[in-house]
């Protein structure tokens, strides 16, 4: 008799438990869960998991901890570094049917949402609600608010409201091993013992699976004010900067700058209609203030141009007159997410640096002579500058792939002379690995793996991202 070993199928039992379409395998396995926006080529799970209750992620986790499989959470793919991409034999869970506001509470101020809720839905949520949740960034409409938390996401507002880290109050986590942690605390103020919910913001899906998020909401600006300006050099940028923050005080909500190479990529390539022309200068200011009253602060706002023009540090510049023209102005600033684009850039290699406010010109000088002179690649550079935090947009035309290791040392080389930072805000995922030493003691990373491995001791939460 010949007996012929059956491969058991490590996914069947929980297939059986889970909601008919939890469970994505084979031909079935959506192309957009296999890779993000890292350009990474996509990968080869064993299944796409769906689920669509708290109890079902338990389930899931539980099972693939007691079945040693690897499980990469997943929001809405829009993450930069290839955090979200699963493993190869792994299965990727994707929170995508979590989605939806269970409580908006205006007098405390708060929203309970589950995790896979799309940012701009909560947006819009609190804003139907004479409320306002300041989060901002390009990929707001696909991006969802678990996969913000898990990268600390930064975006367009952290130089009033702070980054993700300090918009919310509350998680639901479910650990590696299938253990549920409600931390749906709904208090700013709450000193008692650890504050455990941190260590889940910022840790790219390696510690456990967040399914709900309490979030704190601001009051809906009274009026809101934008210019769009053009100066001659990047101390001009510096001295805006100090006036705005000087005149405007907390109502500077924005302050976001494009170096003139970003400025022609958006304006020519992606065909952003320019409000402003750059004409001979060197870099586009978008400042937006978010005011109480639009007698009071509209003026307020109109005086700090008026003074900005006058004392020459502004070339040109204009006052958005209406909503319609602050959607103009960002729109310039959102068409990076149209960088991807064949027709506009293609593929490139991103990059998220910080950097002390001071350097932040130079390093683009020395970036773009370095990447051109020694790899051939074109570079562009814009960036949350009231932040420290600048964007480099590198690519070498027509290469597949990319020259990702060697743009990589150029840029982080330039990074470590000026003392800055990797990665300001997309956090680092696959792409970043090596280079995380260059902004992390051995005795952080070490203490890193000590967390993991206390939460995770089988290693099987998101492995192989931020470290091995
Ligand atoms: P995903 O890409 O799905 O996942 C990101 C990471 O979080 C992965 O490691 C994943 O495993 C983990 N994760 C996802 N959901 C969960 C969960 N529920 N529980 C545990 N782990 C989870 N980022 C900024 O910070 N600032 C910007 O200004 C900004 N602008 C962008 C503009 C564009 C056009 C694009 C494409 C991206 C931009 N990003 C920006 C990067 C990206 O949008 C953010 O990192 C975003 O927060 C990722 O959310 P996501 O839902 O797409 O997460
Ligand atoms: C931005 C992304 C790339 O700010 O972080 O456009
Ligand atoms: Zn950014």
């Amino acid at each position: 008799m010949t007996i012929v070993a059956i491969a058991k199928d490590p996914l069947s039992e929980l297939r059986r438990n889970l909601r008919p379409g939890g469970c994505l395998q084979g031909a079935d396995l959506p192309a957009r869960n296999r890779t993000d926006w890292s350009f990474l080529p996509p990968a080869n799970p064993l299944a796409v998991l769906r689920p669509a209750t708290t109890d079902e992620v338990v389930q899931i986790m539980r099972h693939c901890h007691q079945n040693t499989i690897a499980v990469t959470p997943q929001g809405g793919m829009t993450g930069l570094c290839g955090g979200a991409r699963p493993l190869d034999g792994g299965v990727a869970l994707s929170l995508e049917r979590m989605t939806g506001i269970e409580a908006l509470d205006p007098d405390g101020m708060t929203m309970t949402v589950l995790a896979g809720t799309p940012l701009e839905t909560i947006q819009t949520a609190a804003a139907a609600a004479g409320l306002f949740f300041p989060l901002d960034l390009g990929a707001r409409g696909s991006c969802a608010i678990g996969g913000n938390l898990s990268t600390n996401a930064g975006g367009n507002r952290v130089i009033r409201y702070g980054m993700t880290r300090e918009l919310v109050l509350g998680i639901e986590v479910v650990l590696p091993d299938g253990t549920l942690l409600p931390m749906l605390n709904r208090m700013i103020k709450n000193n008692a013992g650890y504050d455990l919910k941190q260590l889940f913001l910022g840790s790219e899906g390696t510690l456990g699976v967040i399914t709900r998020v309490v979030l704190r909401l601001f009051p809906q600006p009274g009026c809101t004010s934008a210019a769009l300006c053009i100066v001659r050099d990047f101390t001009a940028v510096l001295s805006v900067l100090a006036t705005s923050r000087r005149r405007l005080g907390p109502l500077l909500s924005a302050f976001e700058v494009m170096w003139a190479d970003y400025w022609h990529q958006a304006t020519e390539r992606a065909k952003v209609r320019a409000p402003v022309a750059m004409g001979d200068g060197s870099h586009a200011i978008l400042i937006e203030m978010q005011g109480l009253d639009e007698a009071i602060d509209g003026a307020r706002f109109e005086s700090l141009l008026e003074h900005l023009l006058a004392e020459g540090l502004v070339k040109d510049g204009v006052v958005a007159q209406s909503l319609g023209d602050i959607a103009a102005f960002w729109a310039t600033r959102d068409a990076a997410a149209e960088f991807a684009k064949p027709a506009v850039i293609g593929p490139h290699i991103s990059f998220d640096v910080g950097l002390p406010m001071t350097r932040m010109d130079d390093f683009a000088a020395q970036a773009k002579a370095a990447l051109l002179h020694q790899i051939g690649c074109h570079s562009v550079y814009y960036g949350h500058v009231g932040d420290g935090n600048l964007h480099v947009v590198a690519w070498l035309p027509g290469a597949d792939p990319q020259p990702f290791a060697d743009a990589s040392r150029i840029v982080y080389g330039i990074v470590g002379e000026m003392e800055g930072t990797v990665s300001a805000e997309h956090g680092i995922g696959t792409l970043k690995k090596p280079y995380l030493p260059l902004s992390r003691s051995p005795a952080e990373i070490a203490l890193m793996r000590q967390i993991k491995a206390a939460l995770d001791p089988k290693w099987l939460m998101n492995p192989t991202k931020i470290f091995d």
